[in-house]
């Protein structure tokens, strides 16, 4: 038998995650006595048929049971919508919250993008629970992306040339 390696520290395991660049979303669903959300930057689009995408979801989060058993909405954040990253990873109060009136599912007002899901399948993470979730219903506007890096916001200063023909 080989010798089992030695798992990474968790420090080194962060330093190398936080040099892949990601979006940033809130995720919000329904907390019954208001409506509520995490941001979460382990957002995956996984499959076009069904329509699923993936969000990687702490145990220790208040929202973890929420999201296995009610629909959530993925709010996709533009670049000036750092204050309610913050707000929602429970940082000091950093924006009020404004919610798209009459939504199915709770959403945040004007996100770059949206997607709501209904849970489909949930699979063993770790200290993690991934949610697969069916897509339901989805939208966008135009105008640039929040972004997360290095453990910092950011915004795409720079766009190269796109890749859509491969696609
Ligand atoms: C940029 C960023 C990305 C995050 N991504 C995730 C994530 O993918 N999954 C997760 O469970 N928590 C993530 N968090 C942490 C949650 O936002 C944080 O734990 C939040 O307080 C959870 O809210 P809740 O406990 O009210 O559900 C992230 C935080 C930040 C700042």
């Amino acid at each position: 038998m080989p010798e089992a390696l030695a798992p990474p520290s968790p420090a080194a395991l962060r330093a190398c995650m936080a040099r892949f660049a990601t979006g940033v979303t809130v995720v919000t669903y329904d907390g019954e006595d208001s409506p509520r959300g995490a941001t979460m930057n382990s957002f995956t689009s996984v499959s076009a048929d069904p329509p699923l995408v993936l969000i990687s979801v702490a145990h220790r989060a208040r929202c973890h049971d929420q999201l296995l058993d009610r629909p959530f909405c993925v709010n996709i954040l533009g670049a000036e919508q750092e204050p309610l990253a913050r707000q929602f990873a429970g940082g000091p109060g950093a924006a009020e919250p404004r919610w798209t009136a009459g939504a199915r599912v709770p959403r945040l007002d004007n996100p770059l993008a949206w997607v709501e899901c209904e849970p489909w399948r949930a699979y063993d993470g770790g200290d993690h629970t991934l949610v697969l979730g069916r897509v339901t219903d989805l939208g966008h506007r135009d105008g640039d992306a929040l972004t997360y890096a290095w453990s910092r916001f950011g915004t795409l200063a720079e766009s190269a040339d796109g890749i859509e023909h491969l696609f």
